[in-house]
């Protein structure tokens, strides 16, 4: 049944009586949508829609469909019009004893002050987010080795400190791409934001405003991408990452509108022709829609691989070098490869002319036992350097070389920019923050970094960005692989574990 311009509101009774698959009504933001027929179409499969029907879908709807989705996919019969909210049933999430229990933590959760760090913020946002948006946050791919490794790897780099050098001021400031930014450090690009706060990625445009720190904005954002850049305030700087489409002709829009709409740099991923298996992800996707012995939907959609595999499956794997002059012919932004994990690629990506590139591993989602960042940046600039490509010669086409991955102390920032980075990326700390504080957890967070970045820079000797280079680090632990180094109880402690697959109740 579809009703067009109704003119008084849907009653809550009237949509909760299609609640079937033969007749399935849902509600997303006030208003009603047939789904009955698209139900066999639908990219995340037809149970998670079933769930909800007769119901208010919204929460579940809105962290993963970008805000033109209804009118994109569902032809405009099948829009049914308002519904009266007051008279829509509630549902008692406390019959749900995983979200009372989630409620209760929230209700008890430390006091922002009570943060120090930002392992702290994942530790309280572990307990008060939702099983799968915490899922889809923390998780790694495979076994997570390179995720942990990214952080452990830090570690392995120890300082050596120079002494009675008149710290008494010192600056962080410097430039990313040309732009003044006040420490080295930028929010880079996750997807979903809405899953971790209801009002999504622009939170993060707001703190990174008041930071003066540049956000980089994601392909697969909750928010649309026009929302995160009306968000921006004053001269705020922000960057995009780009998934290239199969379609070059929707890239090419993406991209020409990001640039008219004033973003200074375009960063292209490069390690994600395939999305990596995060496990942790697969199994509270699994759970959260019920096994498949309860699957009499008939829905043959394999949904079993977690949040975002079918949101991003129009990636295009055949991407490969000889695309970059092509982006260069429609983009005037700088360009910067976003995944790089060899230093042979960074000579290429030298030699294709880009303006940069980000040595990451996508925070150890993609290709498990990959490198980490700060790893393959100590391998890389001796060679640049060696080569003279590094500093850059005078005339020389610019090259700005960033990391992220575990990035969790500003130690780990000045570490990166003794050894040659323009700056890092730091991901999964925001979301955290965001999660668990909104705007004033993701503000905190980069307070923090910055107080500890000014002790940090003090404590080695070193006034500005300028004056941190290769000599105040020793590296030989990197050489040496897998030293022991005492263990980091922190984020050991708020590590959340894989797990083995969940046993039946006995019968
Ligand atoms: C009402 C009309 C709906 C439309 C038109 C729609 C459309 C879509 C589209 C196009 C995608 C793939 C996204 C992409 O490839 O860009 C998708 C994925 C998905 N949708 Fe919907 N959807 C609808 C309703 C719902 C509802 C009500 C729910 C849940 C309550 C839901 C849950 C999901 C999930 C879980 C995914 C897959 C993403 C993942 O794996 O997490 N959808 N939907
Ligand atoms: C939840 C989540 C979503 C992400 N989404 C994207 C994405 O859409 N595109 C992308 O290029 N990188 C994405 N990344 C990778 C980050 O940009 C970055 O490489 C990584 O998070 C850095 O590691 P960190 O989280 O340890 O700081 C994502 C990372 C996380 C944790």
């Amino acid at each position: 049944m579809t009703r067009n311009a109704p003119s008084k509101k849907l009653s809550g009774a009237e949509v909760a009586m299609h609640n079937s698959k033969d007749s399935c009504w849902v509600i997303v933001h006030g208003k009603a949508y047939d789904v009955t027929e698209f139900l066999p179409e639908h990219p995340g499969g037809q149970k998670i829609i079933l769930k909800y029907a007769g119901k208010d879908a919204t929460e579940e709807f809105d962290p993963i469909h970008p805000p033109d989705t209804l009118e994109k996919y569902l032809d405009g019969s099948k829009h049914l019009g308002e519904v009266d909210m007051s008279t829509v049933e509630r549902e008692e999430k406390a019959t749900d004893p995983e979200e009372g229990e989630r409620q209760k933590m929230i209700q008890s959760k430390p006091d922002l002050e009570q943060c120090f760090n930002l392992t702290d913020f994942e530790a309280v946002a572990r307990r008060v987010m939702k099983k799968t948006a915490w899922a889809y946050y923390s998780s790694g791919a495979d076994d997570e080795i390179t995720m942990r490794e990214n952080h452990a790897a830090f570690h392995r780099i120890w300082f050596r400190p120079r002494i009675l050098r008149n710290v008494e001021h010192i600056d962080l400031s410097t430039t990313m791409i040309g732009t003044p930014v006040s420490i080295p450090f930028y929010v880079t690009a996750t997807a979903l934001g809405k899953l971790g706060h209801p009002e999504g990625e622009v939170v993060l445009t707001r703190a990174a405003h008041t930071h003066q720190v540049v956000q980089m904005i994601p392909t697969l954002a909750s928010c649309s991408f026009d929302e995160i850049v009306d968000a921006r305030q004053g001269d705020q700087v922000q960057w995009l990452q780009l998934y290239v489409n199969k379609n070059r002709a929707i890239t090419k829009k993406i991209v020409q509108h990001a640039e008219a709409r004033g973003c200074k740099g375009l960063f292209i991923t490069v390690d994600a022709p395939q999305l990596g298996r995060r496990e942790k992800d697969m199994r509270s996707k699994f759970s959260d829609v019920g096994s498949s012995v309860q699957n009499s939907s008939g829905d043959n959609v394999d949904r079993s691989q977690g949040a975002a595999r079918a949101i991003s499956s129009f990636i295009d794997p055949a991407l490969s070098w000889d695309d970059i002059p092509w982006f260069r012919s429609i983009t005037k932004m700088p360009i910067l490869l976003k995944g790089v994990q060899r230093k042979e690629d960074v000579l290429k990506a030298i030699e294709a002319e880009v303006d940069g590139v980000v040595l990451s591993n996508h925070g150890g989602r993609q290709l498990d036992t990959a490198p980490s960042g700060i790893e393959v940046l100590a391998e890389v600039m001796p060679e640049l350097r060696a080569r003279g490509l590094y500093p850059r010669p005078p005339g020389a086409p610019r090259f700005e070389i960033f990391i992220d991955g575990g990035v969790r102390r500003a130690t780990d920032i000045i570490k990166a920019i003794c050894l040659g980075a323009t700056g890092v990326g730091i991901g999964r700390p925001f979301l955290y923050a965001m999660s668990a504080y909104g705007e004033a957890g993701v503000g905190r967070a980069m307070q923090l970094l910055k107080d500890e970045m000014e002790m940090g820079m003090r404590l080695i000797g070193a006034r500005s960005i300028a004056e941190l280079n290769p000599e105040l680090v020793d590296t030989r632990g990197l050489a040496a692989g897998h030293t022991s180094i005492p263990r980091d109880m922190l984020s050991e402690n708020v590590y959340d574990s894989l797990r083995q697959p969940l046993w039946k109740s006995k019968l």
